[in-house]
């Protein structure tokens, strides 16, 4: 059995790496914590014109890159096995910088019909109408119509792992292989399949994005996201989407993003034994329409998902109604005690969020979330007993 080395990381389990990897003693002070260096400059060689301005190879100001950029990206790019991480402000920043890099005007992309609105809008308003980048929106859990929607000129396949919000779970495996055939990259936001529980790379997806504001902080109180991949496309999103458009994150916040993401496997854990749970309360409760989570066996990609992240777990995000109208549905959300009635997701604390039926990317939901709405879930870290009885009891509560 090979000895366990901090300096080795590859010699380290997940958690091990989740604590050391981008820690390192900091050689001014001792700290044995990487410090919030909150500098906007770095000092300069004595003959600064050997530098491109433009690098992000040396320190030098913190757009091109930082002290804790520098340690949150060698810590992501270990924890998802990556080649290299480039970090950035948001989720979004990181989106952005995948499909501002990797298309170009006349680029076609097939991108899945169920995602996160920001990366509906960017493909159906504004790539196409600003930028001449043609999508064809399909559903990317079904391999023959990825397939079938390539063009010539598709450069980049584009899906989440698990769908936000409708939870339809893709095989990237079989996505992979159809876009290199079509010599396009696969790129996957997998915000909602962190590792431990999933790794897309070794599925074949080029490019992996997160939102870092969700469970990879893990506490809600900072903004971030980031690519893994080869190095030669990191740098290339490092270059433009970092250097050259800006989009990047704040050295306090990938400071904290680091210190959060050291307890990935414990809250991990936790929020997909929680989940499964509370899943199966709601599935079997009289008063509830309909819940998707993959999870659950009658979830249409049950299989698919235990084969893809192997009895691990299935995520903590799920989507759910109660029989009814909308305002039924606010009033259940008004009713509960635990659970915050909020946006985002992967907090601490469970994140309940109604949303209604309309909107251009509601057509591609199912037909239940178009009937009733859906309350998206975000199962936090608190007992799951305190928030089985909190959904218990409004529930309740709106049936009275
Ligand atoms: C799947 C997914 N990707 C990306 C994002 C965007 O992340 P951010 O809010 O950090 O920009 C979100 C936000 O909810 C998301 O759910």
């Amino acid at each position: 059995m090979t000895r366990p080395d901090k300096e080795r990381p590859d010699s380290l389990g997940f958690a091990t790496q989740a604590v050391h990897a981008g820690n390192a003693v900091d050689a001014g002070s001792g700290a044995i914590r990487t410090p919030i260096v909150m500098a906007n400059s770095y000092a300069l060689p004595d003959d600064p014109e050997e530098l491109s301005w433009s690098g992000f190879d040396v320190p030098l100001y913190t757009r091109n890159t930082g002290a804790n950029q520098r340690a949150l990206q060698e810590k992501l790019a270990l924890l998802e096995q990556g080649e290299d991480a480039v970090v950035l402000a948001t989720g979004v920043a990181a989106l952005h910088g995948v499909f501002f890099t990797f298309l170009r005007t006349g680029d076609h992309a097939v991108v899945s019909d169920v995602t996160y609105e920001a990366s509906y809008r960017l493909f159906a308003e504004i790539l196409p109408r600003r930028y001449g980048v043609q999508a064809t929106f399909v559903d990317t859990s079904d391999p023959d119509a990825v397939r079938a929607a390539m063009r010539p000129n598709t450069r980049l396949v584009h899906t989440e792992v698990i769908a936000n919000p409708t939870t339809r779970v893709c095989d990237v495996a079989a996505l992979a292989e159809i876009a290199h055939a079509g010599d396009a990259l696969l790129s996957v936001d997998s915000t909602f399949t962190p590792p431990p529980l999933y790794r897309p790379l070794a599925d074949g997806a080029d490019l992996v994005v997160h939102s870092l504001t969700k469970v990879i902080n893990g506490h809600g109180d900072a903004m971030g996201g980031v690519v893994v991949g080869a190095r030669e496309h990191v740098d290339a999103i490092r270059a433009e989407a970092m250097v050259d458009v800006g989009g990047v994150v704040s050295p306090f916040n990938a400071w904290l993003i680091s210190r959060g993401a050291i307890t990935l496997p414990l809250r991990l854990r936790q929020h997909l034994s929680s989940a499964q749970r509370v899943a199966e309360f709601l599935a079997g409760h009289p008063a509830i329409a309909y819940v998707t989570y993959p999870g659950l066996p009658d979830h249409p990609q049950h299989a698919l998902a235990r084969r893809l992240f192997d009895g691990r777990g299935h995520g903590w995000m799920m989507a759910f109604a109660l029989e009814g109208d909308a305002a039924l549905q606010n009033r259940f959300v008004a009713d509960l005690r635990v659970i915050t009635s909020a946006v985002s997701l992967g907090h601490d604390e469970s994140l309940i969020v109604h949303v209604g039926t309309t909107g251009a990317r509601a057509a591609h939901w199912p037909e239940e979330f178009r009937r009733y709405g859906h309350l998206r879930f975000s199962v936090g870290l608190e007992d799951p007993d305190d928030l089985i009885a909190d959904l218990g009891a409004a529930l309740d509560t709106v049936r009275a």
